[in-house]
């Protein structure tokens, strides 16, 4: 018997807030789960007037009795995990093993990782303009398999020394012939700090995808966090300049062990407009300098990052990308955000199809290189220069901003079922 799950999914570059909308369906599921990514995602709820910033932890951790799971394709970084369950619980939140598991599959970021990423980083040719929080190295050891360590060995503390001490010189002489000034590390230093992290995470230590496996059998539903977005995808987004892991739906088989055939509701997340952080193409950015558009987009919508603080590059929506990534993450619906942003503007642009070569296109190219020579072709839409932070139905919107969405819905071809007019819970219109 297939089960009612759901999944959030972003279906741009990330921070189409995600956790917002995870945070409204909460009340429909027992569970929420993250299936990639690490504390490289950077999730903000508004409830109650209260802010709340999860980057590690399910956002659906903030709604008790919901059970929160950081799944198998997640890669953690113990100092995280307990620094952001601490700051949760001392903003009142009640955390404990009845509503956190971790999975013991889940492998484990070290400081090398993060060294490493330095490292290649620096390197401004080469830079990819990542979150440095150890998440690409990390998972290239999960791949790479004999350097790979997971979260259940913390565990065990004989073996945890004895593969760090196999594991720490060998980073050792890497970091060090790559730059002879790099940082190296002593294997038992970080055995006896990770053995501490471990006996303090050991309630939460769990073997998730048997969790989940048995919630299904207990019919409990069960909501899926994508970290990330679509457009981030390792396998599906404008590689190489991506995550390192499954950002679209399809991490969820391999990052939860819930098979994805019980996914019944896929939720897309969009922003209505774009914003990306980090290096890569985007051919609807804004350049247009400090005082245009680009700029505006950034200070109303307040695009600054989570993890890094850098300034987000904000430009026109992108059907011709959102139509690509709709139909890879199996998107039932749409979640339209930050439509109050927009309520400046005089008009619009959407992008509905690029120049490439001289030729039009409305296939989004499978390579970043071609992506960069894409030149965006857009329709313009009138704006509607009224503020919509109070509407919550429809029909409160003025006819320019129901248009816009109208469009936005007939150019991916997927209902909208919410529009979010403002970061807090109440600043939403359910469409149906
Ligand atoms: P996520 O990573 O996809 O969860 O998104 P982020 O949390 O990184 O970024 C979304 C930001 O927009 C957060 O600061 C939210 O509080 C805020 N936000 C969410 N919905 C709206 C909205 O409709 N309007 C405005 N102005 N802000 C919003
Ligand atoms: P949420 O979940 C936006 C971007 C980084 C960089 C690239 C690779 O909040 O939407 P990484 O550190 O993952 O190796 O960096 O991915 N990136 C995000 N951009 N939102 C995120 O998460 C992101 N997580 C990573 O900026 O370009
Ligand atoms: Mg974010």
């Amino acid at each position: 018997m297939r089960m009612s799950c759901t999944c959030v999914v972003g279906l741009q570059w990330g921070d189409e807030a995600k956790g917002k909308i995870v945070d409204l369906l909460t009340a429909e599921h027992q569970f929420v789960v993250r299936y990639n990514g690490g504390a490289n995602a950077g999730h903000t709820v508004v409830k109650n007037g209260k802010t709340y910033k999860l980057s590690l932890l399910p956002t659906g951790i903030l709604s008790p009795p919901l059970r929160a799971v950081i799944g198998n394709g997640v890669v953690v970084n113990p100092v995280r995990f307990l620094e952001e369950v601490r700051t949760l619980q001392g903003a009142g939140i009640a955390i404990d093993p009845h509503n956190l598991a971790v999975s013991d599959h889940a492998h484990l970021i070290f400081p090398y990782h993060v060294e490493e990423e330095r490292l290649g980083e620096s390197d401004a040719d080469a830079a990819i303009g990542t979150t440095g929080r150890g998440i690409g190295p990390c998972y290239a050891d999960k791949v790479a398999r004999s350097s790979g360590i997971r979260v259940g060995e913390l565990l065990y503390p004989d073996h945890l020394r004895a593969r760090l001490r196999q594991i720490v010189p060998r980073k050792n002489a890497i970091l060090r012939a790559v730059l002879p000034t790099a940082r190296t590390f002593d294997a038992d230093t970080i055995c006896d700090e990770y053995l501490g992290h471990g006996q303090v995470m050991r309630p939460f230590i769990t073997d998730t995808p048997r969790l989940l496996q048995q919630a299904l059998r207990d019919r409990q539903r069960i909501l899926f966090e994508a970290a990330q977005g679509t457009l981030l995808d390792v396998d599906h987004g404008t590689y190489p300049y991506v995550t390192s892991s499954n950002s679209s739906t399809a991490g969820v088989w391999s990052g939860s062990g819930v098979p994805a055939r019980n996914l019944t509701r896929v939720v897309g997340v969009i922003k209505a407009y774009t914003t990306r952080v980090g290096r890569g193409p985007f051919p609807t950015e804004l350049n247009d300098g400090p005082d245009g558009i680009g700029e505006k987009i950034r200070k109303t919508g307040r695009e600054y990052g989570t993890v890094t603080g850098r300034p987000r590059r904000c430009g026109w929506f992108d059907a011709v990308a959102v139509r690509y990534t709709a139909a890879l993450s199996g998107a039932d619906e749409l979640a339209v955000m930050l439509l109050d942003v927009l309520s400046d503007l005089d008009e619009f642009r959407i992008c509905t199809a690029y120049e490439l070569d001289g030729r039009r296109i409305t296939d989004f190219p499978s390579d970043a290189f071609l992506l960069e020579r894409c030149k965006p072709v857009y329709e313009t839409l009138p704006g509607w220069k009224r503020e919509i932070g109070e509407a919550r139905k429809a029909g409160d919107l003025p006819t320019a901003a129901r248009r816009y969405v109208d469009r936005l819905a007939e150019l991916i071809g997927l209902p909208v079922t919410i529009v979010s007019v403002g970061p807090d819970r109440e600043q939403t219109i359910l469409c149906r």
